[in-house]
């Protein structure tokens, strides 16, 4: 598919999901290992020979028709999941729905004044200089860090992935069919301001109740406008990152496409680059109108990176998103940010040793030998998990800029038939990755991260979403969908053709030891419908009709270890009747791999966050692009959402307003643990 066919396909119905459909068009040209149908032989051997006849097995060995049993029929005695709470019922509308018994109250939306000199939201006149102080655009990630003991105060970290302009502003319409003809320098400055993140200060009042604190000298926004960042690592400085306005590849204003991200140890906030590929823009056509890449002194590595996508017009206006104009650009992007929120003028550092990939999620832990490890996904259609390790250990005495960011081993993931992960170095001088191969230093195997992964032999996944470690060694991996796999490319980790609906991966690291090289894998969940056979789900039966869910996106782990799945089905929401929403994922006992659902979204919006204060008695969630995606099929609605004509104008309902992406901040009500 062209990209221009993908732009004017009548059944996408946004710009948003076009951005999502053409990066099913895989980058990835290493996919001759993928194996044939393997899966018996990797449960029969693995599952039966341990003794643990789980879900699993059970699926792969009697048919998902073991695993369909409607709720009505599911056999009385089962043990149950540990999530204590009445299950939503499933649906779509134009609200947002939580468990009885827990308040969801709107905490930060689009727009809000966060700083205290910060003008009110004016929808209908926007400018960049407002923007920069209010809350950004379509918030995904959130962390948060308490500011005192008694957990009452702290700083919420939210990261804004991208821009929705035909619900952003009046009267403008998807623009990139039309080639951004309505793109305006300032309208492109406001969307720029509206990217990054935020860092604010909240508090929780004697009734329980959350709010800003507007004045805090906390508060700010990170920006690719306008927020110097420098870089650290193996590629800091190198000649791969310098450009006319940086000769020194060292200094790079703002960050991208955050996705999932994650909290240190020591309470600095990462920020994930996930799909930075689609700001860069050429003026360089081909015959047929295409962007023709072949005089960039990096041509090949750019199409392995997906770059330009020219899914925004920043390109036109800026020059450093024209690849024309500044061919190594595209190198200061696709990194893991590290941002002190404790310190507003601590300038934020791109950690080069994590490696340049569409980074989704870079949560973290500390492993069993003291070293820091991070899990982070390449979302892409057949792209790799990763991992990161330390060299040294965590002291109390690490802070913001630790040369454990720096210092330190990134690893690529190698799912084997027989139920072994195998983390394959990614260090100049082993194996190819050699200057005969194209790699001179440590700095480029992390600026060509994928092409380095790629001669590894990892294993191409299912778009790798955001991971979550629970710090004993098991890791879970949130694999969202894959259309483009073909029956002859399916294999054990990612074990279905044509998958609409994703699965979760439950890793144990050998010895409980998150930095182990090795460690053992299996499926905890295939999602999707466990009523159809042909989706070939694989749920606890004990999974009622409103618990099972589709493509798995973002995660948590509670303080009691229990696992929360947040999903993303984007246009796709149609083929599962439900709205995107925040389930509680049992990993444990007999009522492993089932799933409750706990929150639910507004239509056409994506589930994002989910993020636990240490307490677990407040949960933050973000409701992202509400009103957007898949609207041609919610009944009674059935065409494209406009700002003049949302599907839903969630949370303000105000008819001058259009749908705010927000965060929502879930207690139960009278207080307590969520879910105990
Ligand atoms: Fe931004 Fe992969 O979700
Ligand atoms: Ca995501």
């Amino acid at each position: 598919m062209k990209r221009s066919d993908t732009a004017n396909d009548s059944s996408i119905g946004n710009k948003a999901e076009a951005y999502e459909a053409f990066d099913d068009i895989p980058t990835n040209p290493n996919l001759s290992r993928t194996i044939g149908d393997v899966i018996n032989a990797r449960y029969g051997r693995r599952d039966l020979l341990k003794g643990m006849l789980g879900v699993s097995a059970t699926a792969a060995l009697f048919g998902s028709s073991a695993l369909m049993a409607p709720s009505g029929a599911r056999a009385a005695g089962h043990a149950a999941s540990r999530y204590v709470f009445d299950e939503l019922t499933a649906g779509n509308d134009e609200t947002h729905h939580i468990a009885d018994g827990y308040d969801a109250q709107v905490l930060l939306r689009w727009g809000d004044p966060i700083t205290a000199d910060a003008p009110d939201f004016d929808v209908m006149n926007q400018t960049a200089a407002a923007q920069l102080k209010q809350f950004g655009y379509n918030n995904d990630y959130v962390g948060f860090t308490p500011l005192n003991d008694a957990g009452t105060r702290g700083l919420l970290c939210v990261n804004h992935e991208y821009t929705n302009e035909e619900v952003m502003f009046p009267g403008l319409g998807r623009q990139d069919n039309d080639g951004f003809a309505g793109m305006t320098a300032e309208l492109i400055d406001i969307e720029m301001a509206a990217h990054g993140g935020s860092v604010v200060e909240i508090a929780k009042d004697g009734s329980g109740k959350w709010a800003l604190v507007k004045d805090s000298t906390y508060n700010r926004r990170i920006t690719p406008l306008d927020t110097e960042m420098t870089f650290s690592g193996p590629a800091a400085g190198h000649a791969r990152l310098k450009t006319n306005a940086d000769p020194d590849g060292m200094t790079v204003i703002g960050t991208v496409n955050n996705c999932a991200g994650g909290m240190t140890p020591w309470g600095t906030y990462l920020m994930a680059e996930e799909n930075f590929h689609g700001y860069f823009w050429t003026d360089v056509v081909d015959a047929d109108g295409k962007p023709d890449v072949s005089a960039h002194p990096e041509a090949d590595k750019l199409k392995r990176y997906g770059v330009p996508g020219g899914w925004y017009a920043w390109g036109k206006f800026h020059d450093r998103w024209n690849i024309d104009k500044e061919p190594n650009e595209p190198n200061r992007w696709g990194w893991i940010v590290e941002v002190d929120p404790r310190n507003p003028e601590a300038t934020p550092i791109k950690h080069t040793a994590l490696g340049r990939f569409r980074h989704e999620g870079s949560e973290t832990t500390v492993a069993s030998d003291g070293k820091l490890v991070i899990y982070s996904g390449d979302d892409n259609r057949f792209d790799y998990q990763y991992k990161y390790v330390s060299n040294g250990i965590v002291t109390a005495d690490a802070g913001f800029g630790s040369s454990l960011l720096s210092d330190g081993t990134l690893y690529v993931a190698r799912f084997d038939e027989d139920g072994t992960v195998t983390w394959l170095p990614l260090v100049h001088g082993t194996g190819p990755l050699t200057a005969e191969n194209g790699f001179d230093s440590q700095a480029d195997v992390m600026i060509d991260t994928r092409i380095a992964a790629d001669m590894l032999g990892a294993t191409p996944m299912d778009r790798p979403e955001d991971a979550q470690p629970r710090g004993d060694g098991t890791a879970y991996i949130m694999l969202t969908n894959n259309t483009r796999r073909k029956a002859d490319q399916v294999d054990a980790a990612n074990p279905r053709a044509e998958s609409s609906f994703g699965h979760i991966i439950e890793i144990k690291e050998d010895g409980g030891n998150h930095s182990a090289t090795s460690g053992t894998w299996s499926i905890l969940v295939k999602c999707g419908d466990p009523a159809i056979a042909d989706v070939g789900a694989q749920w606890n039966p004990e999974t009622s009709e409103n618990g099972w869910f589709g493509s798995p996106d973002n995660c948590a782990i509670d303080a009691d270890g229990r696992l929360w799945v947040s999903t993303d089905q984007g246009s796709s929401w149609g083929k599962t009747g439900k709205s995107d929403g925040l389930y509680a994922v049992e990993t444990e006992g007999e009522a492993r791999g089932t799933s409750k659902l706990f929150f639910r979204c507004p239509v056409g919006g994506e589930m994002c966050g989910p993020y636990f204060t240490p307490d677990s008695e407040t949960l933050f969630v973000a409701v992202q692009h509400p009103g957007t995606d898949g609207t041609k099929d919610l009944v009674g609605f059935e065409r494209e959402s406009t700002f003049e004509d949302p599907a839903t104008r969630w949370p303000d309902f105000d008819p001058a307003m259009p749908p705010r992406p927000s965060v929502v901040v879930i207690t139960k009500t009278g207080g307590g643990k969520i879910a105990v």
